[in-house]
């Protein structure tokens, strides 16, 4: 059965919050002992071309990844890939989720991202069973699902280019006369507020993720966003339970003014999900990325920062000099945030930053200072501003110093069919011509001084593509 995936390329990408180490981090920060990542099961439901599990494969080499997807010529597509990588920790078929083989065996991590939205009862429904027959005992599950109240508006812009586009049966017609529509709208709006903000979004995700999104995400035959006790119910009746999200960031009330924290917390004392149903209410949530465990896990709330001693944190963020009232601004480039920080924050920042793209052990940040849970709580602030990234697997990179310098082999192979490259932290990145030409030659084979006589400002480039994460670590890193 060709599918409208099979009609239109869906280019599936890197979704860092899916990625075991977060799940896992997650998981720890609350209680729990999930498997580790290094030797896990993942599977990825509607996996599409492999944008996601494939790297996650390559950087957890003795995990084991089980892909799949409706759609057979897109996963035709990553088995062409994955077998030109040499990855033998992946198996990818195209399979119906209702098809799910029951003697498929357990799963440490499940990940459904951008699924369950998109597709009819009959497979939501196929999805639930799914992780309640195959997800391990300890394990940890992703889903990810357009949420209400925020999506309310999305119908808006579904409903006008249906209506643009009616009568038109032919795919491609139907994609070119819908973001047509939505130029229009974008163009034609002088009214301000959530709806304008809606449209802007809009255009820009085609802008930067291309035309074929919007025939699958907004226009596609399914589009159900629902509402976060409504997935809590469903949840609830496989043997699953909130856990968390996948955004340690999005579960701090960063959205409500701070008179309003309080109903949150009182919420919170009844029950974590009323907490997370009103606060989607209030803040007008549009998207949601949770993660569940089974029924039975002892989650320990609130985070405790002294759970946070066992993991190691990361940083691309920069600080600048102080400001007149004795702060310190910050910019995360990887996350966006900016930020004001005071003086025992900017030092322990600093101090991760220090060894970017690594990530340090809780234990190496200022190790000789006895009150480690001073330490703790600045770090759970930091991480819980988006400023450092927790890790239950330490980030492991080259920093472009190395005289051979030798980029991932995902990122190479990436830029020789000139696509945007994926790094080694899960993330994506475009590359200019002289990179993408860097690249091809950065295959351990070519020295820095071979380099150098063709390449042009060749060190700042190196570290570059080490800051970016795109070089295997050195040996004194691994
Ligand atoms: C919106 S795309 C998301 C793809 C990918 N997970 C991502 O986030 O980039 C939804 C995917 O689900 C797949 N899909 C739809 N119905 C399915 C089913 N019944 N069983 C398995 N996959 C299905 C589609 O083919 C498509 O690749």
């Amino acid at each position: 059965m060709s599918t409208e995936y099979d009609q239109i390329a869906y280019i599936s990408r890197p979704f860092r919050q899916t990625h075991p180490d977060r799940l896992a981090t997650l998981a720890i920060v609350h209680g729990l002992t999930p498997p580790n990542p290094a030797t896990a099961r993942v599977l990825d439901i509607g996996c599409g071309n492999g944008g996601n599990i494939l790297p996650m494969a390559a950087c957890l080499p003795d995990a084991h990844f089980f892909g799949f997807d409706l759609a057979a010529t897109v996963i035709a597509d990553a088995e062409v890939r994955r077998q030109r990588l040499g990855l033998n920790n992946v198996r990818l078929e195209a399979l119906d989720v209702m098809e799910f083989p029951e003697d498929a065996g357990q799963f440490d991590y499940i990940i459904a991202h951008g699924f369950y939205s998109w597709v009819p009862d009959p497979a939501r429904l196929a999805m639930w069973k799914l992780i309640e027959k195959h997800l391990s005992p300890h394990g940890v599950a992703y889903v990810s699902f357009n949420a209400y109240p925020g999506a309310m508006l999305r119908h808006a812009w579904r409903d006008a280019a249906a209506f643009h586009t009616r009568g038109i049966t032919d795919i491609n017609e139907r994609k070119a006369k819908s973001v047509e529509m939505l130029r229009m709208m974008a163009s034609a709006t002088k009214r301000a507020g959530p709806w304008e903000a809606v449209v802007q979004e809009m255009v820009k995700a085609v802008d930067t993720k291309g035309e074929n999104w919007v025939i699958h995400d907004d226009f596609g035959p399914f589009f159900q966003p629902y509402y976060f006790h409504q997935i809590a119910d469903s949840a609830g009746q496989h043997g699953l339970r909130y856990l968390s999200d996948a955004s340690y960031y999005d579960m701090q009330p960063h959205e409500i003014v701070p008179d309003a924290k309080p109903i949150l917390d009182q919420l919170a004392a009844q029950s974590i999900e009323l907490r997370e149903q009103y606060y989607d209410f209030l803040e007008l949530r549009a998207f949601r990325q949770l993660l569940l465990c089974r029924q039975d896990q002892p989650i320990a709330r609130p985070v405790d920062p002294a759970r946070l001693q066992s993991l190691e944190f990361s940083t691309a963020a920069n600080t600048a000099g102080s400001t007149a009232n004795g702060v310190f601004a910050v910019h995360n480039p990887l996350t966006g945030i900016q930020a004001e920080i005071p003086a025992p924050y900017k030092r322990i920042l600093d101090q991760i930053r220090a060894a970017w793209p690594n990530s340090v052990p809780f234990s190496a940040i200022f190790p000789s200072e006895t009150n480690r849970a001073a330490i703790a709580q600045i770090v759970d602030n930091l991480w819980g501003g988006a400023l450092i990234e927790a890790h239950a697997v330490p980030q492991r990179a080259g920093d472009g110093k190395a005289d051979r310098p030798v980029v991932w082999h995902i990122a190479r192979d990436e830029a020789a069919q000139g696509l945007p490259v994926t790094t080694r932290l899960h993330t994506q990145t475009q590359l200019d011509d002289v990179s993408a030409k860097l690249v091809a030659r950065l295959d351990g084979t070519a020295s820095r001084s071979d380099l150098a006589a063709e390449f042009e400002e060749l060190d700042e480039r190196l570290l570059w593509l080490g800051a970016m994460g795109l070089l295997d670590p050195t040996p004194s890193h691994s």
